[in-house]
């Protein structure tokens, strides 16, 4: 267990950056290229550890998967292709997304295939997954409602009609991956959450049809349509992007683009959120490419910065960002509110209990109900005490969001587990150097 000490803030910078690549997207450039017929050619796939475990499971699958300089090149063996070994296991590590999206693509494998994952990962709730897959016609050993399990696909499956409740990307995905590799039209009612696999498979000209209504949307696919090996761009991830625009916002004097960034609105809640609560982030040279939106990001930081009530219509949109989110209602002046935000007790740490503890620390009051949380902001908030940061299941947004807080608010940070961070953003610490912050 190597720790990192912090007992400086960074300075003011005036700079260009690009952030990792995007990992939902990687993840499922990798999975659909598997299903495709032929080569295809990734550019700017993410070398972060959720990624290296999905190449890593994808070979066991047969999948043959090779890296030349910016590109990943993809041996497609069509769907229902996979091509392994009897008793195969393998392992997503911490990857909740390649956990779940997998399974979807092995419905129809014959032979069991054991799913295992690291102790965090372990402790997730599988039952959102295998219960949909069930009705598939899939099944399932395991002890728990956790990994490890086995599954064991079928031949006789039949397409679903299935209604997503919980704003759970990974659910609708998996999902859609098993409607793909299962004859006739399998329907998805799913809440609103990210919708890049969507997005892709459009991209792949698949037919799928997506009827957007208010607060949720009907997606339908139709399965066993074998299709052609593609070419892709993964470009940033706006959720790795997040931890930089804050610090710039906090900061007294700072400006920072950040080039190439996937801004897909299911991905941009939290900017929505930031500039309701005065934070002026603007996008700039929007453009799409491979049925996605980029453009670069520009922040400055800001002198203020208002509470605010969060709409609970924003949570799924902004999900992954809400622990640095809680950081600028930290600064804000007043009581900022969020609410219904059960969700984030099941990501890879319970995050909204640890972030009531971590602001706890530092001093920033805050009220924890089972799914809300009110904090008490301080505009001239600043730490001058020792804050150690441990027993945080290695959750790599916790460590980023401790370092972003360090960062801007003083004292001395000691952080447990410094590799955290690489199993979504392996570059973290590079880019806080090349801002001038010497650790
Ligand atoms: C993801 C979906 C979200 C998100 C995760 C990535 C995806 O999880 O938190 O980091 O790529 O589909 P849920 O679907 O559990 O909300």
């Amino acid at each position: 267990m190597v720790k990192i000490v912090i007992q400086k803030k960074i300075r003011d910078f005036n700079r260009i950056i690009k952030v990792d690549s995007d990992k939902s997207l990687s993840i499922r450039s990798l999975l659909i290229g598997s299903q495709s017929f032929g080569l295809c050619k990734i550019k700017n796939l993410s070398k972060s550890g959720d990624i290296i475990s999905t190449v890593e499971g994808l070979k066991k699958l047969g999948i043959k998967i090779v890296f030349k300089s910016k590109y990943c090149y993809v041996y497609g063996n069509g769907l229902n292709g996979f091509d392994y070994k009897k008793n195969i296991s393998i392992n997503a590590g911490n990857s909740g997304t390649f956990a779940r999206l997998i399974l979807g693509l092995l419905v129809k494998s014959p032979n069991a295939i054991k799913l295992v994952g690291d102790k965090s990962l372990s402790k997730r709730d599988f039952r959102r997954i295998t219960a949909p897959l069930k009705q598939f016609g899939a099944n399932f050993k395991t002890n728990s409602h956790s990994l490890p399990l086995k599954i064991i696909g079928s031949d006789y499956l039949k397409p679903i009609n299935y209604y997503e409740d919980k704003g759970s990307a990974q659910c609708k995905s998996s999902v859609l991956f098993a409607g793909l590799n299962t004859p006739g039209k399998t329907i998805v009612k799913a809440k609103k959450s990210r919708d890049h696999t969507e997005l892709f498979l459009k991209y792949l000209k698949l037919p799928i049809k997506v009827i957007k209504k208010n607060k949720y949307d009907i997606i339908e696919i139709f399965g066993e349509k074998q299709f052609k090996s593609f070419n892709y761009f993964v470009p940033g991830d706006v959720s790795s992007s997040a931890f930089f625009i804050v610090l710039t916002l906090l900061l007294k004097n700072s400006k920072l683009t950040i080039k190439n960034v996937n801004i897909n609105p299911t991905r941009t809640g939290f900017i929505k959120i930031i500039n309701k609560m005065g934070g002026k982030v603007k996008f700039i040279n929007k453009r799409e490419i491979c049925g996605e939106i980029i453009a670069d990001i520009f922040v400055k930081s800001q002198k203020k910065f208002k509470s605010i009530n969060c709409p609970v219509s924003l949570n799924s949109n902004a999900i992954d960002e809400f622990l640095i989110i809680f950081l600028l209602a930290s600064k804000a002046s007043g009581v900022s509110s969020f609410k219904k935000l059960d969700e984030l007790n099941k990501k890879e740490s319970p995050r909204l209990k640890l972030a009531s503890k971590i602001l706890k620390k530092m001093g920033v009051k805050n009220i924890l109900s089972k799914d809300s949380i009110k904090i008490f902001g301080n505009p001239n908030l600043s730490i001058n005490k020792e804050i150690l940061i441990n027993n945080y299941c290695k959750d790599h947004r916790i460590f980023m969001t401790s370092v972003i807080a360090s960062l801007c608010f003083g004292g001395k940070w000691v952080i447990n587990d410094r590799d955290s961070h690489k199993s979504s953003f392996p570059s973290f610490l590079r880019i806080l150097r090349k801002l001038g912050h010497k650790f």
